[in-house]
This record gives C-alpha cells, structure tokens and sequence, in this order.
C-alpha cells in the first residue's frame, strides 16, 4: 500500500482521524468485559477471513489509505464513502427535525402504560417488585419532535447557559431522546455516562465536562442527594418521572434549581425559544463508556459521525422501513444502542421501549399472568449482545431437555435437518419439509419474542457460531454482526444479512475505511500464513474527535491523516 497524497484541499471535512484500534480500546468496547487479548486473537482472524479472504472479495476493495504499510478495504458496493442518510441530514438536529416531517404521522416512540406496581415478599423476607404493563403509548414523529421541540425552549428558560454542558443518567426510555434531540437543537453537548459506571465514575464525568444540567431518572436522582458535595459545577436538575418521587428526594434537592421533565417541557411550550442548530463537525455527545482501568474517557462524537454510522447502517438492515417495529432496551449511554435508534428514527420505523427485566412474559419484573414487553411489541427488529442471546439458546436447551421424551428426540432431528440445510447440504433443504418443522418446532420459540422478528443486530463482543445457528435455525432470522468501538461511533464492520456463514464479522461500513497493520510488538504480520495477521486501525467519517480534555491519550490513539478526495 503506498502513501497517501495529500491533496492541497484545506477544507477540514476532508481531514479524517484514523483511530488505532490497540488491545484497550477493542476492550472498551466489549460490554462484558472480554480479555483484550483475546479479542484481539480472535476478532482479527474473523476480520481476515471475512475481508480478506477469498469469499468475500467481491463485497470489500483494497483501498489505498493511511500512510503505514497495510491492507487497507472499503465497502465495495459504493463508489465512495457514505457521509449522510440524504441530502441535509448532516446533523442529529436536521436528521431528526427531517424525519418527523418525512414521516410525521407515523409511529415515533412508545412507552407502555404502567397499570399496577406491586411487591411481593416471599417467605425469606427478599421483596420483589413486579409490574402490570398495558399497551404501548405512541408519539407521532411530528409529536416527539414537538416534545424535543419544546424541551429544548424549556432547558434554556429553566436557566441552563448556552455555553455549558447538560448529561443523561438514565435507563433506556423515549425522554432520553427527546432530551438528547432538544439539546442538539441549540446546539448543547450531551454527557452520556454509563449507568453501571458506578459514583466514582459519574463524579469524574460530571466534573471532568463541567456539566451545569443533569437530566436523570427517578432512580439515579435518589442517589445525587449522598453526592451533591462533589457536584460542584451542577446548577439544575430535571428528573423524569419514571416513579413517584416523594417529596422528601426533592427536598433534598434544594441545592440545584429542580424541574420534572413535564414541567420543563410545559415550560418550553408556553415560552418558545429560536432552535440554534449545530454543525455536522460540532460534538453532539461525549461518552463515558467503562475504560479498561481506572477513570473513563469521554469520547467526543460529532453529529457527523453519528449521521456517517447510521447513514452506513441504513444501507446494511434489509428493507428497513415504516412498516419496522424496534424494541430499544440496551442503554442508550453505549453507542451501539443510540447508533441503532438514529438508525430507526432516519427510517421512520417505530421504537418501543422496554428493559431485559419486563421484556418476556416470564422476566423478573413482570407480574405473574400478565405480558412481556415482546409480546405487547411484538418487534421485527432487535438488537442485542451475545451475552443475552446466549441466555435465550441456553435457556430454550434447557427447556427442550426437561421435556425429554419424543419432544427432544423431534427438535434434536428437526434442528440438525436445518443445520445442514443453512451449512449448505442438500439434506434437510426441501421446502416442504423445512416448513414443517418451522410449524410443529420452532414457531413457540419464536413466540417468545412476540412471533415477528426478522433481523437481529448483534455487536459488543464477539458472538458464538453455536448461537448464531440456534437464531438462525429456532427464531428463523439472520443476524448481522457488529464490530466496532465507541472511538468509531459504532461502525467499523458489520456482516452482511445474506451472509449465512459464522464467525464473522463482514466488511467495512460504508462510512469507513478498516486497514490491517503489522504489530511487531505483538507478533502479528500482515505476511503472516494461513491468513494475515495484525493490528485493526479504522479511518473515516464515523472517526470520533477524541477524548474530551486528554489530548495525551488521544494523539496515542488517533492519528490524523489526510484523504484524498476521491479515489477509485
Ligand atoms: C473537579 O475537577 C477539578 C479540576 O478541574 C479538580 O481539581 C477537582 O478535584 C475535581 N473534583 C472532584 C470532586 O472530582
Ligand atoms: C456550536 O457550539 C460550539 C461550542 O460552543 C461552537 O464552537 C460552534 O461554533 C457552534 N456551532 C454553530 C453552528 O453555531
């Protein structure tokens, strides 16, 4: 690969960080805490043989980037780099503010109607809280924008200064939205903090960004009280109220000027104020996901990022569209969950929210005889980790076990007749038969994630071929691998839907550029046999800024490069 050459274009559009992805930050992105090392080990094989082998070669071209020796890809099935969804949607702003007039009437964001909250305590003095859920409530595209709208005009007349920053803390749910929107409309920096993080963590995140507006759930606002000494630099609170929040919390609040989220809403609409819309190179988010060791660094994404990944995922998910219904309830503070829902609001497909603790008919918090979020929901589209579709084959085994009998004997041959079909024999492929075994076998296990789902995301760590069959073969869906880290804003690879192969994890998003280096250090040469072997270094749009106020650490792990502008 030869070097780049830089064209005399000052424009700093065309400036690009190429983010090496070293052992840490493929960690990072992990979100049950997979050993670097072993990531490294196993994810660049799967890159190799997915991008560079022969099979694939059709779907990924050597591209000629960065300045380091190296096979360099890119998505082949576009002549460049995808930058925006379409024209205009260079930012979340315009993305969202487009989208609620495209698809105004449409289904937006649903939350399920809370009927009953109740406890039950059983004889070894635990205390379970179990939930009656209704139906789900839905914002218009045109509402929720409206509610953004509004949220945004609220924030500022509640007192929150331009010039600073506001966060989330929250669980998963259609305000954590609508907040972020409203800030990107005046331009606001969003301070996402991973709720698992821990005191300490949201401390240093708060502090480190200087945040004056923390908008949070019922939940974490219990917790400021114990804190609010090293809360310096907050001034105001909005909690949403998620939960009855007793009067005593909020006395304890005196300290910051605080407003439920209704009320800053209804604030907004009684006393409008002029959207002040950012820039696509403007930060729309800095992330705080958990850092190998000590301290978490926040991630700077700008709006061209997060439109670059989702305009790159769009192009990825088969027949996205109005009809799609998307169950969120990973949290929104990782960037696979938010990249996902900007995905779903650029489609006009409607995202209803739930949690893993109410999602099936049996989930912890779900009262006994009523329904799961799936089965109300009813999505096609999901998204998950491998930890949760591990737990999904696991338990679904298990069940099949403890019936024994005629029952397993049927489901062992029915599976194994579809395995061999998917791998590619000939035995088990006849259509007739595989409906059949659809029908009897698999059908109760699709209805265990409400019957309609026809594509999972999958991404965080690398997913098992064993569960990836046990999808494929027991919910009938394919599912797409992600790979990718905070510092790319999500995208970096992501397997094709049609790719029925395991244990890979396709070619280059279309917003980038995935090159494979030579780690000496480590023993890894890109002339290495059976396969090249080496370090994943990622360039493109989706490249994140850095890390907010540590320039150490990002000149160790960005480099700047210049792209030539176009190339073929
Ligand atoms: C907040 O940050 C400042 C430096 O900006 C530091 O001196 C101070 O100790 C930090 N406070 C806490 C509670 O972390
Ligand atoms: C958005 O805010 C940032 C930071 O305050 C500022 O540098 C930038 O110029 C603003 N963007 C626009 C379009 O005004």
């Amino acid at each position: 690969m030869g070097e780049v050459t830089e064209n005399n274009n000052s424009d700093m559009s065309v400036l690009q960080r190429i983010a090496t992805s070293s052992v840490p930050l493929l960690k990072d992105y992990g979100l049950n805490g997979v050993v670097g090392a072993v990531l490294l080990a196993v994810v660049i094989p799967l890159l190799l043989t997915s991008m560079f082998g022969k099979k694939t070669k059709k779907r990924a071209v050597q591209a000629d980037v960065g300045g380091e020796a190296g096979l360099a890809m890119r998505n082949s099935r576009f002549s460049s780099l995808v930058q925006v969804p379409w024209e205009g949607a260079t930012t979340m702003a315009a993305l969202f503010e487009m989208a609620s007039k495209k698809y105004s009437q449409r289904r937006c964001l649903g939350t399920r109607k809370l009927i009953n909250r109740e406890f039950v305590e059983p004889a070894d003095g635990r205390k379970f809280e179990k939930l009656h859920l209704g139906e789900y409530q839905w914002d218009t595209y045109a509402e929720a924008f409206n509610r953004a709208c509004n949220f945004a005009s609220g924030l500022i007349k509640m007192g929150h200064k331009l010039d600073s920053h506001a966060a989330i803390f929250s669980d998963t749910r259609a305000e954590w939205i609508i907040a972020a929107q409203g800030c990107f409309r005046q331009n606001l920096t969003v301070v996402t903090i991973y709720a698992s993080l821990g005191e300490d963590a949201l401390v240093h995140s708060l502090n480190e960004t200087q945040v004056s507006t923390l908008i949070c759930d019922s939940k974490q606002l219990k917790k400021l009280p114990a804190i609010s000494s090293k809360l310096q630099s907050l001034r105001h609170i909005i909690y949403i109220e998620d939960e009855p929040v007793d009067a005593e919390t909020l006395n304890q609040m005196n300290l910051w000027t605080t407003l439920s989220f209704t009320e800053v809403e209804e604030l907004g609409r009684t006393s409008h104020i002029d959207a002040r819309l950012p820039s696509s190179s403007d930060t729309a988010v800095i992330m705080y996901t958990s850092g190998s060791t000590g301290l978490p660094k926040g991630v700077m994404i700008t709006h061209g990022n997060m439109v670059a990944t989702t305009a790159a995922v769009m192009t990825i998910v088969p027949n996205l569209g109005m009809d799609d219904v998307y169950l969120a309830y990973l949290p929104l503070a990782h960037v696979f969950e938010l990249a996902a829902e900007t995905v779903m609001l650029a489609s006009g497909t409607s995202i209803g929210y739930g949690s893993a603790l109410t999602m099936t008919d049996t989930s912890n918090k779900i009262k006994k005889g009523t329904k799961g979020d799936v089965s109300v929901l009813k999505p096609t589209l999901m998204i998950s980790v491998p930890a949760i579709l591990d737990r999904i084959r696991d338990a679904v085994f298990k069940k099949v076990g403890e019936k024994g009998g005629l029952t397993k004997k049927l489901f062992d041959f029915a599976y194994n007749r579809n395995l061999a079909a998917i791998e590619g024999s000939w035995f088990g492929s006849w259509a007739p038969e595989r409906m059949i075994w659809d029908n009897i076998i698999f059908k109760p296990i699709r209805a265990m994630l409400g019957g309609r789902v026809r594509f999972v995301l999958c991404g965080g760590a690398p997913l098992s071929s064993d569960t990836q069959r046990f999808m494929n073969i027991c919910l009938g869906v394919p599912v797409g691998q992600g790979y990718g880290l905070t510092e790319t804003c999500a995208g970096a690879a992501f397997s094709e839907w049609d790719d029925t192969s395991v244990g890979r994890v396709g070619p280059p998003l279309p917003c980038c550029y995935v090159k494979l280096v030579s780690w000496e250090e480590g023993g890894y040469t890109i002339s290495d046999s059976p396969m090249p072997r080496g370090e994943v270094v990622v360039g493109g749009y989706s490249i994140t800024k850095g890390y907010y106020n540590n320039d150490a650490k990002t000149n160790e792990v960005y480099k700047v490069r210049f792209y030539p502008k176009s190339r073929t």
